[in-house]
């Protein structure tokens, strides 16, 4: 490993060479570039942890060049190098965000010291920024409502977790709040101050996702009109989340698997092997051990990215939360009403407390937020909520046609209720024949997966094949 990577650049291939000898001797590793309108893009592709630059440049000149960086890195520390003549541009330099500037000529110690220092202030400046997250006292976790017994389990983990480097799997029902624990995860990670990069799995196809994760080099296939950087190279130092991970394409499973194991990659159509450092935490909503078993998940990989699971139970194994999540989320979609709203009504809870919450805590949320709409008085009442949280769930296939074995509806509002039914008993035969499988049941839908999730939420089907 080396101390850092820098980007050189500088019109004059003699200083290139010289601060390469010195730098590289000194530990750094050192990317070098003669031409200004090059080094905006390796900026982009390459994401040093230092820029060093001339000041005086054919193109885009020193001072364009530190404002390029702070856009791809606001943190990003930039050391300008001017001759002597112009010191005045490199003092404007520093008011406007470089760190320092060193005087051409210069010597060894000189340029040493002033990266050297650079790169120690960046890190205490990490630093700092966790330890801000930490004395705030909220640990990430304050978004993360819950205090039964089975909660106060996950959080426990998870304050342990976070803090190790471990590789981690979440693992629950749709809704459960899996995205929401991998953020506080990463929050409460040595990483917290890097980037968080989630990734969902599910919603590329192979060769799309393949570039979005690996990056891909210029020309490396049609429409590669640029060099991009993968997402796993964006995470460097920081936490990659890999959403809905038994989705990811068996190809992609070996590729990743590597990715792990070396600690490099190689871009789509690149040569280079580009060292990453990420923190992996990944979520399924699968049994990834059925998955191994019939074939379609590496091993290996499983027990990579595995190394401490995590479970979120289902809702309906909360006991106490559902009132506690309902009464956060009434402050919440209640405020900006015209009539405040006070709470729920006891029957109302009642039904809330009793359903079983297929959908999990976004099921929960969505009815509330709805029933925020609807409440006309000071509290929710039973009236406010979706009629299906009272009823007994629709059997799928053969069930009594509710506008005839209810009152008299008229046609238009049996014909709505009817197509309620139709639909949501499809989806359900759907997802069942797709063994739980979101996107493919989507897909067989011909709808996209958001659109099927939300929709199955509504109707609070379960999905099987869920892990637990
Ligand atoms: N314990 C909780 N406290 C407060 N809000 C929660 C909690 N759990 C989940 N939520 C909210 O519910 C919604 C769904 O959570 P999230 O997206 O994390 O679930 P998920 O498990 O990733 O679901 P999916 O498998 O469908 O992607 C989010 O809006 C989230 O903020
Ligand atoms: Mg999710």
């Amino acid at each position: 490993m080396t101390k850092g990577r820098l980007l050189i650049v500088d019109d004059e291939p003699d200083m290139l060479e010289n601060c390469t000898r010195i730098l590289g001797k000194a530990g750094y590793e050192c990317l070098t570039v003669s031409d200004p309108l090059k080094a905006v893009s390796l900026l982009e592709s390459e994401r040093p942890d230092l820029l060093l630059t001339d000041l005086r440049m054919p193109g885009v000149d020193g001072l364009g060049l530190l404002r390029q960086a702070h856009q791809v890195d606001p943190h990003m520390p930039v050391i300008i190098l001017t001759a002597f003549a112009s010191i005045e541009s490199a003092v404007e330099a520093v008011k406007e965000g470089a760190f320092d500037y060193v005087p051409k000529p210069f010597s060894v110690d000189q340029l040493k010291l002033a990266v050297d220092r650079a790169l120690a202030q960046r890190r205490l400046a990490v630093e700092n920024v966790r330890l801000r997250e930490q004395l705030r006292g909220t640990y990430g976790f304050e978004n993360i409502i819950g205090r039964s017994p089975a909660m106060a389990q996950v959080f426990e983990l998870v304050r342990k977790a976070a803090r190790s480097e471990a590789n981690i799997l979440i693992v629950g029902e749709s809704g459960t709040g899996k995205e929401l624990v991998a953020n506080a995860i990463h929050v409460n990670s040595p990483r917290a101050a890097e980037a968080f990069v989630p990734v969902d799995c599910a919603s590329l196809p192979e060769q799309l996702l393949e570039s979005e994760l690996f990056g891909h080099e210029k020309g490396a296939f049609t429409g590669a009109v640029r060099t991009k950087p993968g997402l796993i190279e964006v995470a460097h130092r920081g936490t990659l989340f890999l959403d809905e991970i038994g989705e990811l394409p068996v190809g992609l499973q070996v590729k990743m698997l590597r990715a792990l194991q070396e600690r490099q990659i190689r871009r789509v159509g690149g040569t280079r092997q580009i060292d990453v450092d990420v923190r992996l935490v990944s979520a399924t909503n699968r049994d990834l051990r059925d998955l191994v078993v019939k074939g379609q998940f590496r091993e290996e990989l499983y027990y990579r990215v595995n190394v401490i699971p995590i479970v979120l139970p289902p809702l309906r194994e909360r006991k106490g939360d559902v009132k506690l999540l309902a009464h956060t989320f009434l402050k919440k979609y209640a405020q900006g009403r015209e009539v405040p709203l006070e709470g729920f009504e006891p029957e109302a809870i009642q039904i809330l407390e009793n359903y079983s919450w297929p959908g999990n805590v976004r099921e929960l949320q969505n009815v509330i937020e709805r029933a925020c709409v609807l409440a006309e008085g000071e509290t929710i009442s039973a009236r406010d909520l979706p009629a299906h949280l009272s009823a007994p769930p629709a059997t799928a296939g053969g069930a009594p046609v509710p506008a005839l074995t209810s009152k008299n509806l008229p046609l238009k509002e049996a014909k709505a209720q009817w197509m309620t039914q139709l639909e949501a008993t499809y989806l359900a035969e759907l997802l069942r024949r797709h063994d739980g499988n979101v996107s493919q049941a989507a897909k067989a839908a011909g709808i996209d997966r958001k659109t099927f999730h939300r929709l199955i939420n509504k109707y609070g089907i379960r999905q099987t094949g869920v892990s637990r």
